[in-house]
Formats: structure tokens, C-alpha cells, sequence
């Protein structure tokens, strides 16, 4: 039988590809995250990588925007995690910045948020990655690419074509 979620790396004949995508504008990194979205499942996980300003909060907004969320996105940075009401599902968004600086971690978090019926977006996700790490489909690392260009990379981890 087909495991229901392939292992990390397997979903492209061992290979996770890369798809590099750059984007202009904070309109077109919301873009990107609402093309992403349309690819994600509830229980998904993706977790987001880059310097700070990078845009991993705006790209969960246009995702978030394109499940159905209607409350705007606001970085969850001080509460850890947001959650938001989607059109069918319900979206979970977590900043782990603090936890990172604090170097710990939050096992009670996960329980509480990364529950199955939501599609999660984590970012900072360092301290909790290893324990999350089998609910990720997608890595998306964003880069300054000068003024307001930046420089995304996904890796999906789980076959979402
Ligand atoms: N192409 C772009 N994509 C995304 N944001 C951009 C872009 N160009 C300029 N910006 C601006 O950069 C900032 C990105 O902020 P955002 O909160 O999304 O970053 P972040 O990666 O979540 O940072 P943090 O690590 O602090 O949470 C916003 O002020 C946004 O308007
Ligand atoms: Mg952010």
C-alpha cells in the first residue's frame, strides 16, 4: 500500500527538486503564496526560511488570503502563533523568532496548533523543525534580492503537483 505521505526527499524519485521563483513586488510574493496554496491539504505543513523583512509574513498572507481567510495576516511574532478561519480549513501561522533567540523549545505549541485539520506556515521553524519534520511539504526560503525584489526557493517535500 502507498504510505499516505511520502518520506522527506522521496517525492521526486529521491531528489527534492527546487523551484527557484523571483518576485518584484510584495504583491507578487502574496501571489506566489496564493499558488502555493492551492497545492496544500490539510495536516500540510510548510515551513518558511530568509532573513529578517524577507517576506515569509507576506507570502503566508496571500496564502492564507487564497484558503479564505478574511482577517488580515499579522506577524505572529509575540504570540508564537495565529490562527485563521479558511474557507473549509482552517489556517495555523507560527513565528518561532522568540524561541530561537530564547533557544527552546515548545512541544505544547505543536500539540495545540500543527493539529491535522489545518494547513500550518512556520517560520523561524529552527527549534522545532526536528519535530515537525515529517508534517513538511514544502521549505520556501526567500532572499533580498535588492530594493523590493526577493529570490524564492521551494522544495517540496511531498508530491502537491
Ligand atoms: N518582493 C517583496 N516581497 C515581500 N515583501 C516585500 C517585497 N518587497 C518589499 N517588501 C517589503 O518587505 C517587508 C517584508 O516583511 P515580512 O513581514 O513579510 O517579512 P518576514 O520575512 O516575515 O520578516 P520577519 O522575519 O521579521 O518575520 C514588508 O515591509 C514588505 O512590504
Ligand atoms: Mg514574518
Amino acid at each position: 500500500m502507498r504510505p499516505a505521505r511520502e518520506a522527506p526527499g522521496d517525492a521526486h524519485g529521491g531528489e527534492v527538486r527546487a523551484e527557484r521563483r523571483s518576485t518584484a513586488d510584495p504583491d507578487a510574493t502574496a501571489a506566489l503564496g496564493a499558488e502555493i496554496a492551492a497545492r496544500l491539504r490539510a495536516g500540510d505543513v510548510v515551513l518558511l526560511r530568509g532573513d529578517l523583512g524577507a517576506g515569509k509574513t507576506t507570502l503566508v498572507r496571500g496564502a492564507a488570503a487564497a484558503l479564505g481567510a478574511t482577517a488580515r495576516v499579522t506577524s505572529p511574532t509575540f504570540a508564537l502563533a495565529h490562527r485563521y478561519d479558511g474557507d473549509g480549513v482552517r489556517i495555523a501561522h507560527l513565528d518561532l523568532y522568540r524561541l530561537r533567540a530564547l533557544g527552546e523549545e515548545d512541544e505544547d505549541l505543536i500539540a495545540d496548533e500543527l493539529t491535522g485539520d489545518v494547513v500550518a506556515f512556520v517560520e523561524w521553524p529552527e527549534p522545532m523543525a526536528a519535530l515537525i519534520a515529517d508534517r513538511v511539504v514544502l521549505e520556501v526560503e526567500l532572499e533580498h534580492a535588492g530594493d523590493d525584489a526577493r529570490e524564492a526557493v521551494l522544495r517540496w517535500k511531498a508530491d502537491r503537483t
